[in-house]
């Protein structure tokens, strides 16, 4: 249902994409992940036909988005980062001018508007100006926005960032919903759980370019299951820390403003592996930390297997 196939964008000398592919089977959820600046919502952009791409090319619901940018927009619903609602107009004639424009009667508009009002939880608040709405509630009426027209395909743009955690569930349990209807969904997130729990496959952008691609468990194993980070009292101490965590089968990575090197492994009783390794070399650790995968761990995984 959405494909890209080297997809290039620059700005002056930002590429901001630099080659990229995705391929999103109907009916499943790609996660984009990245860090500010990756590229995800030029990506989002480009596809939904925001913007025009440079190099390469890319269809949606199997029409190319430069060449037939009307077929893709009435297919796809689009939920950006930057909430696109009317403030001053209450959540339920939010979604009625929106069908509305859609070409809906105006009881077939406020029949979809009240439907998605009551599946998204937001019928008590229905009458209310949608600025008197909370960061969560906003954030589902922007999504209910972008569902008006029934798209085949939506696209979320890092959908949970800035919620709380009960915001965030019922944000996934909407979505999750979506995708048990049939709909395909690409969506960009900061949080690898966020991927984990939603997302069928994972690709990670970073500086414009795919660095991994695969299902959240096979991202997983390859950034281990935890990681060990070290911080090391003095900086002199880093490339003997360095030697005896990779003598010791590890493979650190250096961080080397705050002086941590951080190692993925597999269980936690490599703690006690790091801890033997550095007291063999008279090296002092002044903090050891064992921390669950996070997205910083793919990076920094990805760019030392990059850098090997
Ligand atoms: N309109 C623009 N003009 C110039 N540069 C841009 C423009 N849009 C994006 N960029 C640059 O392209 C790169 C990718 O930006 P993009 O917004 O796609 O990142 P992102 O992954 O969505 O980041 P974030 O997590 O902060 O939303 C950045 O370096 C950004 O500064
Ligand atoms: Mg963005």
């Amino acid at each position: 249902m959405i494909e890209a196939h080297d997809v290039g964008k620059a700005f002056g000398d930002v590429k901001a994409l630099d080659g990229v592919s995705v391929a999103v089977p109907k009916g499943t959820v790609l996660g984009l992940l990245g860090h500010n600046g990756a590229g995800k919502t030029t990506l989002v952009n480009v596809l939904t036909t925001l913007l025009p791409h440079d190099s390469g090319r890319a269809s949606v619901a199997g029409f190319d988005v430069a060449t037939h940018g009307h077929e893709v927009r009435s297919r796809i619903g689009l939920t950006g980062q930057f909430a696109a609602v009317d403030e001053q107009l209450s959540g339920t004639d939010n979604l009625v001018l929106i069908a509305r424009l859609l070409g809906a009667t105006p009881r077939e508009a406020r029949a979809r508007a009240a439907e998605l009002m009551e599946l998204f939880d937001l019928a008590d608040a229905a009458k209310r100006p949608s600025r008197t709405y909370s960061g969560g509630m906003r954030r589902r009426l922007d999504l209910a926005a972008g569902l008006v027209g029934r798209p085949d395909v939506i696209f979320l743009d890092e959908p949970t960032t800035g919620l709380d955690p009960s915001s965030r569930l019922s944000m996934w349990e909407i979505v999750e919903k979506l995708v048990s209807d049939g709909t395909t969904v690409l969506l960009t997130t900061q949080y690898l759980d966020e991927a984990d729990r939603l997302a069928d496959s994972i690709t990670v952008l970073s500086a414009g370019r795919v660095v991994a691609s695969g299902t959240s468990s096979e991202l997983k194993a390859q950034v281990g299951q935890r990681s060990v980070t070290v911080t090391l009292a003095t900086a002199a101490d880093v490339p003997t820390a360095m030697r005896s965590l990779e003598q010791a089968g590890l493979q650190p990575v250096l961080d080397a403003e705050h002086n941590t090197l951080t190692a993925p492994v597999t269980a936690s009783r490599e703690l006690a592996v790091v801890v033997r390794a550095l007291d063999e070399v008279g090296v002092e650790a002044s903090e050891l930390a064992l921390g669950e995968p996070t997205l910083d761990d793919v990076y920094l995984t990805l760019a030392a297997h990059q850098a090997a």
